[in-house]
């Protein structure tokens, strides 16, 4: 084994490079509920160049003013990883994709064109003919702009193969240097991957000139199996994303088609350029951002992934770790010591705990968790690393606060209507209220802050779950709310349940405060909530889209 230059093993021998193109921004992002705004996106993104993704697949420019900025920002601002701009073949999408892209050190054009049998005769209204010549000029038009274009067959696993290499062979003639192949439904198999992409290198004469890549959706729970035997077959590039965000069931997911590569190189013989230490750091950051937890059983990156339950298990782990282990849990970024801090725990030890989890922080950030930090170890004896990356991610989403928690108290009981004091803070103002009413205790509490606040919003979704085990463990509540016909989440944490669930409701309000006061320090409108439209991405139509 040799390494790379971020740490990654590399096997000895004739190996090839995988190009690793992430997609959370753009497709992970058309999650239901999982749009986020220009700073988050910001935060991800550099996430992703320092977890070394190849490409940055950043939004789809055409979608919406806030797609727009998002793409543009992270043009102009993250460096290392080529920056990818969706578009579909049209010269509007494509001029709008390149406004976007153009800062970027590496920019790529991502043009795309549905050729399936269905996609064509119901969507798109379109010959064959009619496909093959509009794709070419799509790619034609973005190459003017910029040298590294992608092409996409939408929809290319259930398009007639002859048809799907003719296509791949004039896009490659006009000068795609990326061919990507969407299984855009999820409806492939691992065999059929193979078999496809095994046909293309037979019989597409050109195809030795781009780069073939694969995008597969995990409808049937497949993605990452299609796109590792994709790879056997001869792809170069998968696109995935982090936790396999993505529409519907979602995307392959990055972290476990890499590790996937890299523990079993043995037989892929592959190797991608994926800092895996940051791959955990990197799960939180954006099940954070999103609010889409990651279950605890989830492959590489869940809480429960190197966890050894059964006592024979755990006997031989300390025997021998390699009995039950097929990887390190510190090459994903899991850091072993559980029992990390407590009560007399300084701000260096902090800092530094902060640090191995992967996190970099200003001085003001880790003052503010360090204060949250003071607050828990005196409820919770132990704290450990979920605890401390809990912490540190509520302060990451943090938005300037109008109004911040104070106190609360409820007294209620089976079939009785709860009483409810609550006491806020706005600015340096005490402010407080009572009430009776609500269905149960958190329900009055969100009434009551809706009372204080002025502000009456439709709760949409409400999650809670524990951060670690035991009783004492801090409760994380998600909440989305809808105002005014937009999304907006918060997120709390406390050892209180209720307590938790007020501070995310607060959060989420004070989200909407500052996008009503047009603060420019942090929150921007979500472009999915700035733009809901039918999904469609009919080139005739007028209205852009997002696409799967
Ligand atoms: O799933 C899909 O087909 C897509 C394309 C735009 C690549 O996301
Ligand atoms: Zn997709």
């Amino acid at each position: 084994m040799t390494e790379t230059t971020t740490g990654t093993p590399r096997p000895a021998g004739e190996v090839r490079e995988i190009r690793i193109f992430d997609t959370t921004l753009r497709d992970g992002e058309q999650s239901p509920g999982c749009s986020m705004n220009l700073m988050e996106k910001l935060e991800v993104a550099q996430a992703l160049a320092d977890l070394k993704v190849d490409i940055i697949e950043a939004g789809f420019p055409i979608a919406s003013p806030g797609d727009f900025e998002a793409v543009r920002e992270i043009a102009r601002v993250v460096r290392g990883p080529v920056i990818c701009g969706l578009a579909r073949c049209r010269p509007e999408d494509i001029d709008r994709a390149w406004e976007a892209v153009r800062y970027a050190e590496r920019p790529r054009i991502h043009v795309f064109l549905a050729t399936s049998p269905i996609h064509r005769e119901h969507k798109l209204k379109m010959t064959k003919e009619q496909i093959v010549e509009r794709a070419v000029e799509g790619v034609r038009r973005a190459l003017g702009y910029c040298p590294n274009v992608e092409f996409s067959p939408e929809d290319a696993t259930r398009t007639e193969i002859d048809f799907l290499c003719q296509v791949v062979e004039a896009v490659i003639d006009a000068g795609a240097t990326t061919v990507n192949i969407p299984d855009t439904v999820g409806y492939a198999t691992p065999r059929q991957m193979f078999e496809l992409i095994s046909n293309l290198r037979n019989r597409v004469p050109n195809i030795d000139k781009a780069v073939i890549s694969v995008h597969c959706h995990n409808d049937l729970g497949l993605a990452v199996a299609n796109s590792l035997a994709s790879i056997e077959a001869g792809a170069g590039q998968v696109e995935c994303t982090i936790n396999g965000l993505g529409e519907r069931a979602g995307n392959c997911a990055l972290e476990e088609v890499v590790m996937a590569l890299r523990t079993r190189h043995d037989y892929y013989r592959a190797y991608t350029n994926i800092h895996t230490q940051r791959l955990v750091p990197t799960s939180r950051l954006v099940s954070g951002i999103t609010g889409m937890v990651v279950q605890r059983n989830k492959a590489i990156v869940g809480q429960n992934a190197f966890a050894h339950e059964a006592g024979i298990h755990q006997d031989g782990i300390l025997k021998e770790r390699t009995t039950y282990e097929i990887m390190r849990p510190e090459d994903v970024g899991f850091t072993t010591t559980q029992l990390v801090l407590g009560k007399h725990s300084g701000r260096a030890a902090l800092a530094d705990r902060a640090r191995a989890l992967g996190y970099r922080l200003t001085g003001d950030q880790l003052n503010a968790i360090f204060e949250e930090f003071k607050i828990l170890a005196d409820k919770k004896k132990e704290i450990y690393d979920a605890d401390i990356a809990a912490l540190i991610e509520q302060e990451i989403a943090q938005v300037p606060d109008r109004w911040t928690f104070e106190a609360y108290r409820v007294s209620t009981g089976s079939g009785q209507t709860p009483q409810v004091w609550l006491r806020l803070r706005r600015g340096d103002q005490l402010q407080e209220t009572e009430l009776h009413g609500g269905d149960g205790p958190i329900d009055a509490v969100f009434l009551a802050i809706e009372k204080l606040t002025r502000l009456s919003v439709v709760c949409k979704d409400f999650r809670v779950h524990s951060v670690t085990l035991g009783k004492d463990a801090q409760a994380e509540v998600t909440v989305e709310v809808e105002y005014q016909d937009q999304i907006y989440r918060g997120r709390g944490l406390s050892t209180d349940s209720v307590e938790a669930s007020a501070r995310a409701f607060l959060n989420a309000i004070n989200r909407i405060l500052a996008l009503a006061n047009g603060s420019k320090t942090k929150r921007t409108p979500s472009p999915a909530a700035e733009q809901k439209q039918p999904p469609s991405d009919n080139v005739s139509s007028s209205g852009p889209s997002k696409s799967s």
